[in-house]
């Protein structure tokens, strides 16, 4: 059954648990994730970027997950779309099913200055007027997402380059924390604490000087009501770099964001935790060892298959250590 992301969210602060949301881009991804969820009995969060509605189309995709839907009757099912970047794109996504939006208006801001702060409360108020009035729940961001490690917009030599962020600039601020949920009435915050999009978030297993952790945990002493969003939560696991690289691909070592800090986050208030990296990887990893292993396979579902199997896997995983799994 569909539901918003405040329903869900509610539910997972009430019981302590987290929820993972993972991009849906086609048919095996949606599929894979359902089987997860189903066979840990999870309520899932599904989410679309432009980038996902543009190459899947939006007829495609709402028929996508209304046949889902139909197929898993007993899962809680959230559609939501993922860094919406002005009104007209959450009111379309609302249009065509979804049950929450992100009006990401810290998009659009390359430095921290009170215009964008403006402009952010101002855009994501409006969304949240437009989508509240049809039922719809809305996610807003407040800081900036980017590596501490590198200082922000710095060169790895410390020497800050011109016009960019400092170090402090990029993670979310408590105060104005307070303050945009306040102005805003957003059902979800996604905040920075020093994630970023991507396999190469750290050069090194990240420490607390480059993942912030305990600003998850002084925005949740200020803001205990408020669902908290981590962005730029893949782990990137060393298996699935091990497995990608055996089978021909090229990818430098590199670290995410280990689960057990993700943990620790979902008991200081964070709901929801978005990972797409960690399902690409692990899909792309599977098609890599069928091209090498089979070279003369070509029948395209002898690739899905195993990509499949692999996206299931690790989403069944997340559900488990993230407490979802047993809450549908
Ligand atoms: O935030 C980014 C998500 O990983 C979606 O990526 O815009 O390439 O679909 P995308
Ligand atoms: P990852 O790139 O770490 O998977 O983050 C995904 C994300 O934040 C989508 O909004
Ligand atoms: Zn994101």
């Amino acid at each position: 059954a569909r539901i918003t992301l405040r329903q869900l969210l509610d539910h997972a602060a009430e019981r302590g648990y987290g929820v993972p949301a993972f991009n849906i881009n086609n048919m095996e991804q949606g599929l894979a994730i359902m089987e997860a969820a189903a066979s840990c009995d999870a309520p899932v969060i599904i989410q679309a970027s432009r980038g996902a509605r543009s190459y899947a189309n939006d007829i495609m995709l709402a028929k996508m997950i209304d046949a889902l839907e139909e197929m898993y009757p007993q899962i809680p099912l959230c559609l939501h779309l993922d860094h919406g970047n002005e009104e007209a794109t959450c009111a379309t996504a609302i249009r065509y099913g979804f049950t929450s939006v992100m009006m990401d208006g810290s998009l659009k801001a390359d430095a921290k200055t009170a215009a964008d702060y403006d402009y952010n409360v101002d855009i994501t108020r409006r969304v949240v007027d437009m989508a509240h009035w049809v039922g719809a729940s809305v996610e807003g961001e407040l800081g900036v997402l980017g590596s501490l490690e590198h200082g922000g917009g710095e060169q790895e030599d410390g020497h800050g380059v011109e016009g960019t962020i400092s170090h402090d600039q990029l993670l979310t601020d408590p105060d104005q924390a307070v303050e945009f949920v306040r102005a805003t009435k957003v059902d979800a915050l996604a905040i920075a604490m020093g994630t970023s999009h991507g396999a190469y978030k750290f050069t090194r297993k990240p420490d607390g000087e480059i993942l912030a952790m305990r600003v998850v945990e002084e925005i949740h002493t200020r803001l205990p009501n408020t669902h908290l969003v981590m962005h730029g939560s893949s782990s990137v696991p060393q298996p699935l770099q091990d497995m990608f690289n055996q089978f021909g691909g090229e990818m430098p070592q590199t670290w995410g964001v280990p689960v057990e800090e993700i943990v620790r986050g979902i008991k200081h208030g964070v709901r929801k935790v978005n990972i797409d990296t960690d399902c690409r990887l692990a899909m792309a990893a599977a098609f890599r060892k069928v091209a090498v292993q089979s070279k003369s396979e070509f029948d395209p579902r002898k690739f899905l298959k195993p990509a499949m199997d692999a996206l299931r896997e690790l989403c069944r995983d997340r559900f488990e250590q993230f407490g979802t799994a047993g809450n549908a």
